[in-house]
């Protein structure tokens, strides 16, 4: 895998290989530490050339690493926007210099979509929309309200935005369910753990947390626990990815119920950028296949997880 920055120039200079920029979020959650392993093996087993770039969680960094993948003419881009907007101009520069744009797990607002090939990667609607769903069925009798509250995800992203309209959408089947309210943790342990705090201060009945992803629901149990509170019981405990410590967690009855999103996505990722490298025709739109775990499957899939 070779570093970002260095000259290397297309296939032409590089034994025939083909070069691909990638620009990642970031090192944020398990998950995301699981989609880069991925990413950098399937380049390796593909035999494609990788030069990867962490941009820290921040739009400036991923705009110039794709700058610099521009500058240095790799055959193929592909990043995982960090937030929706905001990506015109640079994927019109990329488009300008010829070099095909593959975006991956997360998409971008742009309304020109000729601006890249292809989007690989999960319905997020469709995660919060299970996980609402899910509740709705638990509390189909309650008489009173639930009192319901949220970790966003980082502020501005595809999946911080999907997953609360999802969860949102289902969750207004049942009146008695109240989102009392929602912030973002960033995706991040610590950010969950701090925001689930000050919920817990401002809040005396908290019935059910709905976390946009794993790790915010493992550092909000810090704060459940520190509270007095039990997990799983006192606290319903919903979230989305299904990585081995939130699977874990959810075996050991601390969360209630996962929405799963694959990070698994290198191999589809490097077949497409052969395709797009080739000008071969690619499909618009590539969803990833997902499901949903309950305690008892999360028990019995635990030992075959392999992230
Ligand atoms: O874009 C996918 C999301 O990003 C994952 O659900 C989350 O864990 C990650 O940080």
């Amino acid at each position: 895998v070779a570093a970002c920055g260095n000259s290397d120039t297309g296939d032409a200079g590089n034994d025939g290989k083909i070069v691909l920029g990638f620009s990642q979020v970031g090192a944020e959650s398990g998950w995301r530490t699981a989609n880069t392993t991925s990413i950098k093996e399937s380049a390796a087993a593909a035999g494609i050339e990788l030069k990867f770039d962490d941009a820290q969680q921040k739009q400036e960094n991923q705009i110039k690493a794709i700058r610099n993948f521009i500058q240095q003419k790799v055959d193929v881009i592909a990043f995982s926007p960090v937030v929706e907007s905001g990506w015109d101009t640079v994927l019109k520069e990329a488009k300008d210099a010829d070099i095909p744009v593959i975006l991956t797990d997360r998409s971008v607002d742009s309304a020109d979509k000729s601006l890249y090939k292809t989007f690989i990667g999960s319905d997020f609607v469709k995660e919060g929309r299970l996980a609402g769903e899910w509740l709705v069925e638990q509390k189909k009798g309650a008489s009173g309200p639930v009192n319901i509250v949220e970790l966003q995800g980082t502020t501005g992203s595809a999946p911080a935005n999907d997953r609360k309209k999802g969860f949102a959408e289902a969750t207004a089947a049942n009146p008695n369910l109240k989102i009392i309210a929602s912030q973002s943790g960033d995706f991040t342990r610590a950010g969950g753990k701090q925001v689930m705090e000050q919920f817990l201060k401002a809040n005396p009945k908290i019935d059910v947390l709905f976390a946009h992803n794993d790790d915010m629901g493992l550092g909000a149990l810090e704060a459940i626990t520190a509270a007095g509170k039990v997990p799983g019981k006192d606290i319903t405990i919903i979230t989305i990815d299904a990585v081995k410590d939130g699977m874990q967690a959810l075996a050991d009855g601390k969360f209630n119920f996962i929405a799963e999103c694959s990070p698994l996505l290198g191999p589809q990722l490097m077949d497409l950028a052969k395709k797009a490298h080739d000008g071969e025709q690619v499909a618009p739109r590539i969803e990833t296949e997902e499901t949903t775990f309950t305690q008892d499957q999360a028990k019995a899939a635990l030992p075959n997880r392999k992230y």
